[in-house]
């Protein structure tokens, strides 16, 4: 009886009792907060300047609408069908036992291991905030600015307790739940992201490098592109809209059944790009404008940055404003990373949200302790590139941290974007997903289009990738 009792409730949970975004706009900006990060204020002004702007930015638009938007509608769609977490939306449309629930899996091992070290990039933003709203730039020279961001790189506690604040923040608004956490945060923060941008944006508007940087980022400079920066580009696209994890299942599971996923898919991807875009227009004008190189690398935000702001009237409250903004990012980010874990034990143990969100939150604050400490210790700061073994391209010296970072958002996160597009391509099938794609009945050639997208061409994307990393092309 007891048994019968507790099958029933295990079959239903999912589907009957789960909650739902409170609207349209509720769903837009939770994704779009999931999609806005890091990657995209921080990263994606970077690796422009490294692919000399222009036809990188083309190529990376290209891929963004020809791949990523397909695979992030096939998660949306998995997870809005199954109305489950990543493990549970393979269980509900094949078996118990299939193979199929690895790629499930790997989307939430994906998530915790990003989140890891995501929280700790996250936390040097919030530092920089600190540090530019004390003006401490404006008294150092360009040699006094790069050795700050070393030493906060290589100081245990600076990482560690940012590490911390980051954590106990995402996990705050996991534990609300998806209504009165998730969607309140989100309905708070981007709004907030939003009006930075604008104001940030009205500022390199009117400085001297505004021009110069608007032709290098959409100005064609053809002799540029590398084969490299084409696959650096899809690989990014990948990152950017948070596909490949999980994440968009998860959210998509909390959809309602009426709403085109397609249309909110292109508005994801849109608000995305467009910060993306604008990221650039806000980096890049201050950096030409005090005659700084576009190309720094992951160094571009926080040394050249601060190193153009030292010299600009006010550079403190401008600086304030942009790593704000960036943490306001990159906090919505995380908080979509956590709730693929935290949902993953509601859904699958039964466990109250509160539990969940603690437990997967201190969890993973333990296992990002080594990415904080690799930048200062000995034990986690040499060499762990033997653990993505000689298969993985492992000719490079990295830390625990940048081992991490390797493996999730290159291998994991391709490897289970692969698995979303074959599965809903090859094996749900036509015939049950129409109807799902589009709820009223949408337009067959989109459909199909769609569809072959995923048999055929993210297949052969994500192998130019694998082929790329390890080296064969
Ligand atoms: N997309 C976010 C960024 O650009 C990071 C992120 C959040 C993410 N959730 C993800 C990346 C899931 C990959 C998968 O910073």
């Amino acid at each position: 009886m007891t048994t019968s009792i507790r099958s029933r409730e295990h079959a239903e949970a999912p589907g009957a009792l789960r909650e739902t975004w409170s609207s349209r706009l509720a769903f837009i900006l939770a994704a779009t907060g999931a999609a806005v990060g890091l990657g995209s204020i921080w990263k994606f002004p970077y690796i422009t300047g490294m692919n000399g702007g222009g036809w990188f930015v083309l190529v990376y638009i290209f891929f963004i609408v020809v791949i990523a938007v397909p695979i992030m509608i096939a998660e949306i769609l998995l997870g809005r069908m199954s109305r489950s977490t990543p493990v549970g939306a393979f269980r509900s449309l094949t078996h118990a036992h299939s193979p199929w629930l690895t790629v499930g899996w790997l989307g939430v091992v994906s998530s915790f291991l990003i989140l890891s070290y995501y929280s700790v990039v996250a936390g040097w933003t919030l530092h920089y905030a600190v540090l530019s709203a004390f003006n401490v730039f404006a008294g150092l020279n360009p040699e006094q600015i790069t050795a700050q961001f070393q030493s906060m790189y290589a100081s245990p506690t600076i990482n560690l307790i940012w590490h911390a604040v980051i954590m106990s923040l995402t996990v705050l608004a996991v534990l609300g739940g998806v209504k009165s956490g998730i969607e309140r945060w989100n309905s708070i923060l981007m709004p907030l992201l939003l009006l930075m941008m604008v104001v940030l944006f009205g500022k390199a508007l009117s400085s001297t490098g505004f021009l110069e940087a608007l032709d290098f980022v959409f100005g064609p400079h053809s002799e540029r592109i590398t084969g490299r920066g084409v696959l650096e580009a899809l690989g990014h696209s990948f990152f950017t809209l948070s596909i490949g994890v999980g994440c968009m299942i998860t959210y998509g599971s909390y959809l309602a059944k009426d709403e085109s996923v397609v249309k909110n898919s292109l508005a994801i991807a849109g608000f995305d790009t467009l910060i993306s875009l604008l990221s650039c227009l806000i980096v890049f004008p201050i950096i030409f404008t005090f005659g700084l190189k576009p190309d720094a690398g992951p160094g571009l935000v926080f040394v050249s940055l601060p190193i153009a702001l030292s010299k600009m009237t006010g550079g403190g409250l401008w600086g304030l404003t942009f790593f704000l903004l960036l943490a306001i990012a990159a906090l919505a980010s995380a908080i979509s990373l956590l709730e693929v874990v935290a949902a993953h034990f509601v859904d699958e143990y039964h466990w109250s949200r509160k539990r969940a969100a603690l437990i997967s939150g201190l969890t993973v604050f333990a296992f990002g302790i080594p990415s904080a400490l690799s930048g200062g210790t000995r034990l986690f700061g040499t060499d762990f590139s033997h653990l993505t073994g000689h298969v993985l391209g492992a000719s490079q010296s990295r830390n625990w941290f940048d081992t991490i970072d390797y493996l999730a958002s290159n291998y994991l996160l391709t490897l289970s974007s692969l698995g979303v597009a074959l599965f809903l391509a090859w094996r749900v099938g036509e015939a049950s997903t129409y109807p799902n794609f589009a709820p009223g009945g949408g337009s067959r050639r989109l459909f199909r289009l769609w569809l072959l997208t995923l048999k055929y061409v993210v297949p052969l994307a994500v192998v130019m990738v694998f082929l790329n990393l390890v080296g064969l092309i």
